[in-house]
């Protein structure tokens, strides 16, 4: 397959939190892998900028062993590595003071695409964005990428958005949720508008409910203090589960353009019912083999913080009256996968004896790993002794539709932070579309934490507490079975 990568434009992307861990595991590695892709130009610069004294030479030295250690398997030709480092430059700096910035202002060009990328907390945006303007290295061109959690509730990420609009324009602000950089997430606007087939049945009349799941093997370890004050509600459903949502439940845009986009899920958000909490089932792991539960990782042996929710959610509209979504995530499940299930209603009537037994159309798109849909399809059992029906999958699973040939799917990051370069922002939200979202999230929080809700226990490597079964059971409905 020939290769269809387009270098970008010259640019300059200064890395606030350059030296942090995203740096290194993610905005880095995807960077090395575009270079070697062939996508960044020869004039582009990538610049660190944080608190550690270093020089170039350091800085350097700290990407290369970042890259070793996160890169994955590289298409890169040997030796490529000095080509990208000689791109690395890196200024000490100090967000709340004024040392360091005379020195990014004299490093930063004025002719080229200038990003500026906050992989620092929440906090320090106001900051950032305010000595950027005072240094003059802001003008209408520049781009600033933000990243999640964008706030933990309405009101801070109204403040948020208030601080960064001081000084930049919506059309300048790149809020990430790298989910939304995922390939096959990308993908579910594909299927869903680039064919007939789906989308005249794609509507209540048809599908019978939808469901989400975001399953992980992981815990919290390592990251419990900031995980313990957010919780599945806020670090997985307020953005991730709620973006895949939009693109499954929003109407065909016009054009598939950034605002046009992101129009059509904004009214998605506005239009979910509050939930009830009858039906949402918050849970908390106990402890596994290894003898680390929930509190021991986070820290806080008294915490009532829940590291996965299932719920059951509404969508006031015409298209949607009347079928459920329902989305579930977690830590410390069975297995690792990202899946959404579309499943259809029955055929209006069987020609066939009840002996044919009860058949559906599920459409099931898997997010991760192994990224590729699933329709079952229900056909005749073959053989003799009459007619038996059964439940087959046309399987494409995307690694083998497109053979050996097809280019290596870039990462999330990788995908997203060119196209902040490209000055494309159909993969980021907008502030309104973030304030919508804890909008509807707030409600749900503040209502148990008034009734001081305590999560139900759930083994690790299970599919949650069974009170998230019990959700579906009560409705006549399954989940379908977490793989890999
Ligand atoms: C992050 C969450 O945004 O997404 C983590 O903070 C979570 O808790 C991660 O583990 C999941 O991302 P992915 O790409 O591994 O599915």
């Amino acid at each position: 397959m020939v290769s269809r990568v387009i270098p970008v434009d010259p640019f300059d992307l200064v890395i606030f939190g350059g030296t942090g861990d995203l740096a290194r595991r993610k905005i880095l590695p995807g960077l090395f892998r575009r270079f070697c892709a062939g996508q960044m130009p020869d004039d582009a610069r990538i610049i660190g900028a944080a608190r550690s004294d270093m020089d170039d030479a350091g800085y350097r030295d700290m990407v290369r062993k970042a890259i070793v250690e996160f890169a994955g398997k590289l298409a890169c030709e040997d030796g490529t590595m000095n080509g990208f480092l000689d791109k690395l430059h890196y200024v000490p700096i100090d967000a709340r003071g004024e040392a360091g910035w005379a020195d990014l202002a004299k490093l930063v060009r004025g002719d080229v695409i200038r990003a500026y990328y906050f992989s620092v907390g929440p906090g320090l945006f106001g900051d950032l964005a305010e000595r950027l303007t005072k240094h003059g290295l802001t003008d209408d061109t520049v781009r600033i990428v933000v990243e999640k959690p964008f706030g933990r509730d309405l009101a801070s990420a109204k403040a948020l958005n208030r601080d960064l609009a001081a000084h930049f324009d919506e059309s300048q602000i790149y809020r990430i949720d790298h989910y939304l950089g995922k390939e096959t997430v990308q993908n579910l606007m594909a299927v869903r508008f680039g064919n007939m087939l789906f989308e005249p049945l794609w509507n209540s009349q048809y599908i019978d409910h939808i469901q989400i799941t975001v399953a992980e093997t992981v815990g919290v370890g390592g990251r419990g203090g900031y995980y313990d004050k957010s919780g599945a509600m806020r670090d997985m459903v307020q953005n991730h589960l709620m973006q895949l949502l939009c693109l499954i439940a929003m109407e065909p845009p016009s054009k598939f353009d950034p605002d046009a986009v992101r129009d059509e899920k904004l009214k998605v958000i506005r239009a979910l019912d509050p939930v009830d909490h009858h039906h949402i089932v918050r849970g908390q792991y106990g402890a596994g083999p290894d003898g680390a539960d929930y509190r021991t990782d986070a820290e806080n042996p008294r915490s009532f913080t829940e590291s996965f929710i299932a719920m059951r959610l509404h969508i006031s509209n015409w298209r949607w009256a009347g079928t459920p979504f329902y989305l579930r995530t977690g830590k410390r499940m069975k297995a690792r996968s990202s899946e959404i299930t579309v499943v259809f209603k029955d055929a209006p009537h069987s020609i066939f004896d009840a002996e044919a037994g009860r058949h559906r159309n599920m459409l099931s798109i898997q997010l991760q790993p192994n990224e590729g849909m699933t329709l079952d399809v229900t056909i005749k059992e073959p053989g003799p002794g009459g007619m038996r029906l059964v439940d087959v999958p046309l399987d494409m699973t995307f690694a083998d539709a497109l053979g050996p040939d097809a280019e290596e799917v870039p990462d999330a990051y990788e995908r997203l932070i060119m196209d902040v370069i490209r000055g494309n922002q159909t993969l980021f939200m907008r502030g309104d579309e973030v304030e919508a979202a804890w909008a509807w999230t707030d409600p749900v929080i503040a209502e148990w934490e008034a009734r001081n809700d305590v999560p139900k226990p759930y083994d690790p490597g299970s599919t949650g507490p069974d009170d998230a079964l019990m959700l579906m059971h009560r409705d006549g409905r399954r989940w379908r079975d977490i793989r890999t």
